[in-house]
């Protein structure tokens, strides 16, 4: 195959480089188009366009098949922790066992957040949305932590993105806790980043636990829910150049503080076709209420004069089921007992998967469940609150985004995002 796409234009032609990766399309690289031709290219929603060169996450739509640093997920999932997953994300390679421990050992001991934090998250009102209180915390934290405007080695880097990635699941559980309106409970140094994270979510003052009556030992966090929602983290840790992490590589580009970065990714990240979707999700089954429901539903998701759509359904990259997915969908059997999983919700859950699978509108268009269309269920069974479940996805994702910041930051030819437009006004 030629190594050269040519472009013709009337009498014109141009030739551009048509560059290999290790997996994945080909790609022409049409950099010099404009000023070669005095013509833009036209790709809204960038189906079309690869917006930078990545050695992070690959993901083939077609195969349905996800890797991080060349470890297919199927097999990260099984024989690693979510720690190992950010360790591999950040350094390119899977930690050792000694390094594993080190760097769990780092997240508990940076996961305190400044005591100043207490006021900015008692300014909020309590009916403030957990992903509004997230993603301005975020953004404080690059005000006490500004050195990081410029930082230049390894070390500074991998400080910057240890930090974040502890701080995430303290700052989350804040903001749940004061839309309950209760004090904060500070992390606990013993525990593993995931479970302390629960614990952070259900403690009461003092590390206590609700007990029922006349129960002398406490509840505390079960390994199984650590088990279920490490593998939630790890499903989603990073995703490619999806919307939120072209939002982070763009704030990145202007030389944005690294925290103001990962923080619009959040907002990013917030809507309902992006990972505001598990909580449609859940939301969207409460709605439909009763299997019987469910006919009554799918038409209305056919119908092209309803806005109505599946949520949980679909994906621009995914046209085949998202291996993520088939993850949780295994999960959700293997938890649905111990952890007393919503039966209801599961059954209208079902009846739709089913319908879906087989119906002619939705196989034609390649759409299938997504990551989100299993994670509400599992983490309604964990006692997280609906409003809680984007920020789960948030602490997941962290990691990637930080990685996604950092490749882009040691590219020399790194250059500001800076699309061009198809004017057509006045
Ligand atoms: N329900 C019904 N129809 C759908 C759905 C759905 N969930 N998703 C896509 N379609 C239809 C569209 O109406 C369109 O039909 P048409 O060709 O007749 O016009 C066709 O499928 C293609 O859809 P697009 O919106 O063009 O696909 P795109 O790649 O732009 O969007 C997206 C992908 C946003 C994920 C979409 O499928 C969607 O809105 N899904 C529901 C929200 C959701 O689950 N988001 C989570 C995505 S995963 C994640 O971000 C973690």
């Amino acid at each position: 195959m030629s190594k050269t796409a040519k472009i013709q234009i009337g009498e014109e032609t141009y030739e551009y480089p048509i560059l290999e990766g290790t997996r994945g399309p080909k790609v022409v690289d049409i950099r010099s188009f404009y000023k070669d031709s005095g013509m833009f290219t036209f790709d809204p929603g960038f189906t079309s366009t690869a917006s930078c060169k990545s050695e992070i996450t690959f993901i083939n739509g077609e195969k349905g098949e996800l890797r991080y640093r060349g470890y297919k997920i199927e097999d990260l999932v099984k024989e690693h922790n979510y720690i190992d997953i950010c360790y591999l994300l950040l350094h390119a390679k899977l930690p050792t066992k000694e390094q594993s421990l080190e760097f769990d050992n780092e997240l508990r001991h940076r996961a305190f957040v400044d005591e100043g934090f207490k006021n900015l998250f008692n300014a909020f009102p309590r009916t403030a949305h957990p992903m509004a209180m997230l993603s301005s915390a975020v953004t404080a934290l690059s005000a006490f932590y500004f050195d990081h405007l410029n930082i230049t080695d390894d070390l500074g880097f991998e400080e910057m993105a240890t930090r974040i990635i502890a701080k995430i699941p303290t700052l989350s559980a804040i903001a749940y806790r004061r839309t309950l309106g209760i004090p904060l409970i500070y992390p606990d140094i013993d525990r593993y980043f995931t479970e302390n994270f629960l614990y952070m979510m259900r403690a009461y003052p003092g590390g206590k636990f609700h007990r029922e009556v006349g129960q002398i030992a406490p509840t505390t966090v079960k390994e199984i829910e650590v088990k279920a929602l490490d593998t939630i983290f790890t499903l989603h840790a990073d995703h490619e150049q999806n919307a939120s992490t072209t939002t982070v590589r763009t704030v990145a580009s202007t030389g944005a503080h690294p925290y103001a970065a990962i923080s619009a990714g959040i907002n990013a990240l917030w809507g309902r076709a992006h990972g505001g979707a598990n909580e449609s999700v859940i939301a969207q089954l409460e709605m439909i209420g009763d299997v019987k429901n469910v006919d009554k539903y799918i038409k209305k998701a056919k119908d092209p004069n309803d806005p109505f759509r599946l949520m949980g359904f679909g994906h621009r990259v995914y046209k085949n089921f998202d291996p993520r997915a088939k993850i949780l969908k295994k999960l959700q059997d293997q938890l649905k007992e111990e952890l007393k999983l919503d039966s209801r919700l599961l059954e209208i859950a079902h009846k739709i998967e089913e319908i879906a699978l087989r119906d002619e509108y939705f196989v034609k268009r390649n759409l299938y469940p997504n990551i989100d269309f299993y994670s509400g269920v599992i983490l309604s069974a964990l006692g997280i609150p609906r409003n809680m479940f984007t920020a789960i996805f948030v602490i997941g994702r962290t990691v990637g985004w930080i990685s996604q910041w950092m490749e882009f930051k040691k590219d020399p030819k790194a250059k500001i995002a800076r699309p061009r437009q198809l004017y057509l006004g006045d």
